[in-house]
């Protein structure tokens, strides 16, 4: 949406197509914050230090530099666009400390932060007139003589195929959570944009390295923010331990997720869990700090695990919660393709490297939204149309109609959990050789089986199942190119740990992967790191 009102800004026709009406978008759910230097005391080097050491190194610095440099401007636009935010006693934005951050520069609006910003962008959507397709899905990338020329797109109320003409294209389809079964992402995040790219000839970038948030509650993959801890809240073992001690002694909780996660699990397997839990202790800032800031979470882990965390610790685990890697992007979302951008956590520019920083999403994704929607405006009016081949509707229509004929076929419901289960189990915090090379042949076997898969409802209006079946190639894709990139990637760095290679090796592996398809297979390549102020060194917290 920040793209579309900058597109609409400069003065260009600009469509908004969408597979869900746009506040449901997946940034609804961020809770904890935004993050920018806004006080004197702090400055945006600090912050691209911080962003740069928690990416473990493999952020590219100069767009770390531009994020970091901008966002304050964004934030106090976004402020002037009429978003809320909670405020510190003179009045000021608020901010509130943040995993990894040297210095407390997450602004926020209790633990609801995303929701309030996606319905400020949603109006500013409206006022700048952009016209939105809602329900609408993207089946389709149309590239002619090397040029985007538009996309194609699924009427999901109606079934029906439409050609959607277009001088550029942004992608911003958000990640793919939900190849994973313990995730906070919502049912629409299936990286649909990653399949797109992909099946457009498109290279896919540091896809091995997934974020698992270190507090999803119990059994559901709700997500309980980083600023319960941020606000002061304790990880606690079955030994009423406050394990980070060891793991990260000077910050503890406060460590980048990676790090913590990885301690939890590490917990958890060695015997000190609570029922595949540890426990998120925040009794100790009081009822009106747990009321006033964290009040959605509260009702949460009261909702969906029976816990008021005034009274009692609420039982976490990690999930997976972010995509680092995603289509390769430059700092104004330009692709290989001309004309065809990408933004947000569908894009991959590199900001975070091996590891996202709490916080620094939501910024991504206005500072880049706004920088593609305006060099996107810039390409429209220097280029003509593209020619929009013929061929590209039926294509699409022969595809669609070649899974509605199939009478008999498994579900994909089915194919559906037995993909996330092969990535929870393979491809999750800990991995080795072994375990992604048997998730890959797992994964393989399941894109087979999928492609004979036949549907109940063979109908045209609002077939859910028919777009599971849509979304699920894309994350049968996405899953292959994580675990094809995790097995060439032999080093531990941020959030990809392998047992078999405990150590991260600049020598040979700072250097971001590119996977590409070529038919049915990925190839590997690589790209450097671009490094500009800040050398690498150990991290540590
Ligand atoms: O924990 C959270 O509130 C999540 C924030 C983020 O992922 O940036």
């Amino acid at each position: 949406m920040r793209a579309a009102i900058e597109a609409a800004r400069c003065g260009l026709d600009t469509a908004l197509v969408t597979k869900i009406y746009p506040v449901r978008s997946h940034s609804v759910a961020a809770q904890g914050g935004i993050n920018s230097a806004l006080k004197d005391t702090d400055s945006w080097e600090a912050h691209a230090f911080d962003t740069v050491k928690g990416s473990d190194w493999l952020g590219d610095q100069d767009a770390i530099e531009a994020m970091c440099k901008e966002g304050p401007g964004d934030i106090l636009e976004l402020e002037g666009m009429g978003a809320i935010f909670s405020r510190d006693i003179k009045g000021h934005i608020a901010q509130r400390p943040f995993g990894g951050a040297g210095y407390p520069r997450t602004c926020y609006l209790a633990d609801r932060t995303g929701h309030a910003l996606l319905h400020v962008m949603y109006e500013q959507v409206l006022k700048h007139g952009v016209f939105i397709y809602d329900e609408w899905h993207v089946t389709r990338l149309v590239v002619e003589g090397g040029k985007v020329s538009g996309v194609i797109a699924m009427e999901l109320d109606t079934g029906k195929l439409h050609r959607l003409r277009s001088k550029s294209v942004i992608m911003a389809t958000g990640g793919y959570g939900r190849v994973y079964r313990t995730t906070t992402n919502a049912l629409s995040s299936t990286g649909d944009g990653l399949g797109l790219a992909l099946d457009a000839g498109l290279p896919l970038m540091d896809m091995e390295f997934v974020q698992f948030h270190p507090t999803v509650l119990k059994r559901t993959g709700i997500l309980m923010t980083e600023g319960a801890r941020g606000e002061g809240g304790f990880l606690l073992n079955s030994l009423g331990e406050r394990f980070m001690e060891k793991y990260a002694p000077k910050v503890k909780e406060l460590a980048s997720r990676d790090v913590v996660s990885r301690a939890e699990q590490t917990e958890i397997e060695e015997g000190r869990g609570v029922d595949g839990c540890v426990l998120l202790d925040l009794r100790h800032l009081g009822a009106d700090t747990i009321k006033s800031k964290l009040s959605q979470i509260r009702e949460l882990a009261m909702d969906f695990a029976g816990v008021d965390p005034i009274e009692a610790p609420v039982p976490v685990k990690p999930g997976a919660h972010y995509s680092m890697g995603g289509i390769q992007a430059d700092m104004d979302g330009q692709t290989g393709i001309p004309g065809l951008f990408a933004a947000g956590e569908c894009a991959c520019v590199s900001v975070h490297g091996a590891n996202r920083l709490g916080g620094n999403s939501l910024l991504e994704a206005v500072v880049f939204g706004r920088r593609a929607g305006k060099k996107a405006s810039e390409y429209a009016e220097s280029a003509g149309l593209t020619p929009f081949p013929d061929s590209a509707l039926c294509d699409a229509a022969s595809e669609v109609a070649g899974i509605l004929k199939r009478e008999k076929g498994e579900r994909v419901y089915a194919l559906r959990d037995e993909m996330a289960g092969v990535m929870e189990e393979h491809c999750g915090i800990f991995r080795s050789r072994e375990r992604l090379g048997k998730g890959l042949e797992r994964i393989r076997e399941i894109k087979e089986r999928y492609g004979k898969a036949a549907l109940a409802d063979r109908g045209d209006r609002f077939n859910a199942e028919l777009l599971h079946m849509l979304e699920l190639g894309s994350m049968l894709d996405a899953s292959e190119a994580i675990l094809v990139s995790a097995l060439h990637r032999e080093e531990s760095r941020g959030s990809h740990f392998r047992t078999d290679f405990p150590k991260r090796n600049d020598a040979e592996w700072l250097k971001h992967t590119l996977v590409a398809k070529r038919g049915n297979d990925f190839s590997i390549g690589y790209k450097d790191v671009k490094i500009t102020r800040f050398k690498p060194e150990e991290r540590k917290y």
